[in-house]
């Protein structure tokens, strides 16, 4: 499936001034650790930082990839809990591996994306298979793994997110508002072509 994007090469306050669409940001923000990225200081005062991505929640439908203690942060800070928390989970060599993925104003659909039956020999799952079922629905955490200096699809940003976890995300977010990440990077997740059909 191709996907419609314009781009935008600014701060995220100035895009979401510019865009008339009614909006539902998907995004994997800065982690306020400080990283070196290129352009944004990712080390602001803590409140500065909630305040940001507090401004994002509090006003669209919102699905946030975060460490499970900044989700925690933000809903003290901003007093709105998320109405579905998946897991991006993935292996490391580090001591942590999952994310949480903190849907707000929103319910992921885990019907749109589909998994392998794990067993072909149930009758329901042949029954299934009998109607064109593709798999079974998703469950609430997804195995992928992160983009190292050997994927296919590394580019150049020091920490990109894999195109599948955006992709699966896309799929299960309500399809009726355009999807706008404020914190996209390199960009690799959008400017793609979806991996399946
Ligand atoms: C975790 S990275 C996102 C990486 C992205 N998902 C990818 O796959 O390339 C967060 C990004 O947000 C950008 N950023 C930080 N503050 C920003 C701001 N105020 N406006 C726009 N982008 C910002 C950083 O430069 C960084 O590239």
């Amino acid at each position: 499936m191709d996907r419609n994007w314009r781009m935008y090469n600014l701060p995220f306050q100035e895009v979401l001034d510019d865009i008339e669409e009614d909006i539902i940001i998907v995004t994997d923000p800065p982690y306020n650790i400080n990283f070196k990225y290129n352009t944004y200081k990712d080390k602001l005062p803590k409140e500065e930082y909630l305040d940001m991505l507090g401004s994002l929640i509090k006003n669209y439908p919102c699905v946030i990839i975060l460490y499970h203690e900044i989700l925690h942060e933000l809903t003290a800070h901003t007093q709105i809990i998320p109405d579905k928390i998946m897991e991006w989970v993935y292996s490391s060599n580090n001591l942590r591996h999952h994310r949480g993925i903190a849907f707000y104003h929103c319910k992921p659909d885990l019907t749109k994306v589909r998994q392998p039956y794990k067993n072909y020999n149930d009758p329901r799952v042949k029954e299934q298979i009998r109607r064109g079922s593709k798999g079974a629905r998703s469950y609430d955490w997804w195995h992928i793994q992160q983009v190292k200096a050997g994927s296919k699809e590394k580019g150049i940003h020091p920490c990109q997110a894999p195109i599948k976890l955006m992709d699966n995300i896309i799929k299960v977010i309500p399809d009726d508002y355009v999807v706008c990440d404020p914190f996209m990077g390199g960009g690799n997740n959008w400017c793609c072509k979806s991996n399946e059909q």
